[in-house]
């Protein structure tokens, strides 16, 4: 029997190339390998305000890009997370066992609840609960993430050993699966010391997965870089450095290893490494551009990948369901 891996993205704002690089692109590698299900996470996306018809469409766009990048759906599930009601049911079992404390130190937690203006809401603490149900819901050996998320999997981890302890084994423990490409951060192109990030406001600081290619050389030839003329020997190890970053995308776009990457580059005038960098993002992101355009044209075609992936995910989440009920003293 394969292994399980389950993976989800939120609907919310654009798609960018550290979407790509850090899972997406992982995702499509593992579908060979491994049992698939892919998800549109909705009910995480609500735990911030969204506007209800752009949410409609977003979940239309991401199911398109999974698509378009790759995800087969002959090979892999794709449904939305809001269709199987097991996941907010599972979630809420798990909240009755989730130390608050464990909750209170999740970073992604400290930082997405500063930027509420209104005011923090007791779904965005929550957010790690639901994660740990999406994901053990399918008996999921591995989840394929960027490195930002490994602490959540860290926790679904702790919460499945708690529950497994108190009521019998019931959940198998997830690994984090991360990519290899600097640990998968990839960084903004303006402010290397934060990562690329759907809800950057700095709109030249992202290169999105459906940006046209002036955009893409625009947003290149915009990004910072250092003092120097050219590539420097001193840019090695990898890291958060602006050069660094703009490394990790170049060899996560030629297919190569970071030290590959510096010994090709090394002593490069920045404008002509910039080029060779816009021409290699504009080459692999347009055959996805392309086919996203066709796909999400098709709605029927949609629909009907999603109504496949829903009753896939309902059948098998069902029946552990059932086995958490009558463990709880619930039937
Ligand atoms: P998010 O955009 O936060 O919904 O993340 C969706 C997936 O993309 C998760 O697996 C993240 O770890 C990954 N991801 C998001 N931003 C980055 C980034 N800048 N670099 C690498 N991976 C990322
Ligand atoms: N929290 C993840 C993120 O922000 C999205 C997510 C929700 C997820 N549920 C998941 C990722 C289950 C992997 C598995 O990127």
């Amino acid at each position: 029997m394969k292994k399980v891996v389950f993976s989800g993205i939120q609907p919310s704002g654009d798609l960018h190339i550290g979407n790509y690089i850090g899972a997406i692109a992982q995702w499509v590698k593992m579908q060979d390998e491994y049992d698939c299900i892919y998800c549109i996470v909705d009910l995480h996306a609500i735990t911030v305000p969204q506007d209800p018809k752009t949410l409609r469409e977003k979940i239309l766009e991401v199911t398109a890009l999974y698509l378009a990048c790759g995800i087969d759906p002959q090979k892999s599930k794709i449904f939305i997370q809001s269709e199987n009601p097991d996941h907010p049911y599972l979630a809420w079992v798990l909240n009755c066992i989730t130390p608050f404390g464990q909750l209170e130190r999740m970073t992604q937690f400290k930082d997405k609840s500063q930027t509420q203006k209104e005011g923090t809401t007791a779904g965005l603490f929550d957010y790690p609960v639901l994660m740990a149900a999406d994901i053990l819901l399918y008996h999921t050996d591995e989840v394929p993430v960027g490195e930002d998320q490994k602490q959540h999997i860290e926790l679904t981890r702790d919460v499945a050993e708690k529950f497994n302890k108190t009521f019998g084994e019931t959940f198998k423990l997830p690994n984090p699966h991360i990519s290899k490409f600097a640990d998968a951060r990839i960084m903004s192109l303006q402010t290397p010391s934060s990562k690329m990030s759907k809800s950057d406001i700095d709109p030249l600081g992202t290169i999105n997965l459906l940006d046209s290619e002036d955009r893409i050389r625009e947003k290149i030839k915009k990004a910072v870089t250092d003092s120097e003329p050219s590539i420097s020997a001193k840019v090695h190890g990898q890291g958060n450095g602006a050069v660094q970053n703009l490394l990790t995308i170049y060899a996560a776009f030629s297919g190569c290893t970071y030290n590959t990457a510096v010994q090709k580059t090394q002593g490069k005038a920045y404008g002509q490494f910039k080029q060779e960098l816009a021409d290699l993002v504009v080459e692999n992101l347009k055959p996805i551009q392309v086919k996203y355009k066709e796909i999400r044209n098709d709605e029927k075609y949609l629909r009907q990948v999603l109504d496949d992936g829903r009753n896939f995910a309902i059948s098998k989440s069902s029946k552990l369901i059932l086995e958490v009920k009558e463990k709880l003293g619930l039937v």
